[in-house]
């Protein structure tokens, strides 16, 4: 699973993750619904010295408050009536050697904080029922869209498990913030949807338009869904145009064009459609003039305009 970005401010979260794998330390992903984070955490560990080692997910949202602790800690023989007879792994058990994902951590009620607090903080925890202490060997990270701040604040998050977890924090940035993403991300999305070695459908000027105008509330995913739905409607051979966008998306189109000034809108999206063509042609920029039905003269006129591909000369 490769981390796709080209946005300055997401490769130098990516460097820095990178560089906190190397660590043993927790970390903590912060960001909206949908912007990657347990893609990111996947790519922590698979860059850290516990990448062979398993990588166990943990849901707090989903965990029934009853379970908590069986489910993170497991329970000796014969705990309580009901259990399994030979006992049962948690997920701390289940990690040892790799990395232990806790997802949506602000919803981890407080009694079961107090215990995740302290296997951070000297790597312990009890079975349910059992004599004996265990050693946790597990990287810790964790991940929520909720301001943990706010939720410290209001006592509905321990003070000390937020510092603890804090120190080493990266925010994901929303998928609005950094829309030069969104090409390559679709490319990718939908080139992973077909079959081995089939090339997706084209996309028409104005889906592309809407796609990089729509503002994407629920991130990537949203863009991931949009784009299957696109793909069914559209058929495997295309073209997708706007017709086959979700509503929400295809109507940013008529919505941005009255306050936008005409010239400037012209002009993101001359850019825009060049970079798309130059990914597509993997930066031949003779294809990449076919692509957009463009002379190869009138491309190169057209480059000339914009810094960012002065210097790279790649496919000339
Ligand atoms: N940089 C990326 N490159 C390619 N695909 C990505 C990238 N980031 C996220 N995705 C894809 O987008 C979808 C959402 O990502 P992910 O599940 O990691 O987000 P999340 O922040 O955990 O979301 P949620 O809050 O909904 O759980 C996934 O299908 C993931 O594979
Ligand atoms: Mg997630």
């Amino acid at each position: 699973m490769e981390f796709i970005t080209r946005n300055p401010r997401m490769q130098e979260l990516l460097d820095q993750a990178g560089k906190l794998a190397r660590s043993e330390h927790t970390v903590l992903l912060q960001g909206e619904s949908g912007t990657g984070k347990e893609r990111l955490a996947d790519y922590i560990h698979r860059h850290s010295h516990r990448a062979n080692g398993p990588f166990v997910k943990v849901d707090c949202a989903t965990v029934p408050d009853n379970l908590w602790e069986s489910e993170l800690f497991g329970y000796a023989k014969g705990a309580f009536t009901g259990a399994n007879r030979e006992g049962k792994l948690g997920k701390f058990d289940l990690a040892a050697g790799g990395t232990i994902f806790l997802d949506e951590i602000g919803e981890v009620p407080l009694p079961i904080q107090a215990k995740l607090l302290r296997v951070l903080q000297d790597k312990t925890f009890d079975p349910v029922g059992a004599v004996e202490t265990r050693r946790a060997d597990s990287r810790v990270i964790a991940a929520t869209n909720r301001e943990l701040g706010t939720l410290k604040n209001t006592g509905q998050f321990r003070e000390d498990l937020y510092y603890r977890l804090n120190v080493l924090q990266l925010t994901l940035p929303p998928l609005r913030e950094r829309k030069e993403d969104i090409e390559l991300l679709t490319q990718e999305m939908l080139t992973r949807q077909m079959e081995r070695g089939v090339l997706p459908p084209n996309l028409m000027a104005e889906a592309i338009a809407a796609l990089l105008l729509y503002d994407w509330p629920g991130n990537i995913r949203e863009l991931e869904n949009a784009l299957k739905r696109a793909l069914l409607l559209a058929g495997p051979y295309g073209p997708i145009d706007r017709r086959h966008l979700p509503p929400e998306v295809a109507g940013c189109l008529v919505e941005a064009s009255p306050p936008v000034p005409f010239k400037r809108y012209i002009k993101s999206a001359e850019l825009h459609l060049i970079r798309w063509a130059l990914s597509a042609c993997h930066n031949d920029r003779t294809r990449a003039a076919k692509f957009l039905g463009l002379s190869r003269a009138a491309l190169y006129k057209k480059l000339k305009q914009y810094p960012e591909f002065a210097t790279n000369s790649s496919g000339e």
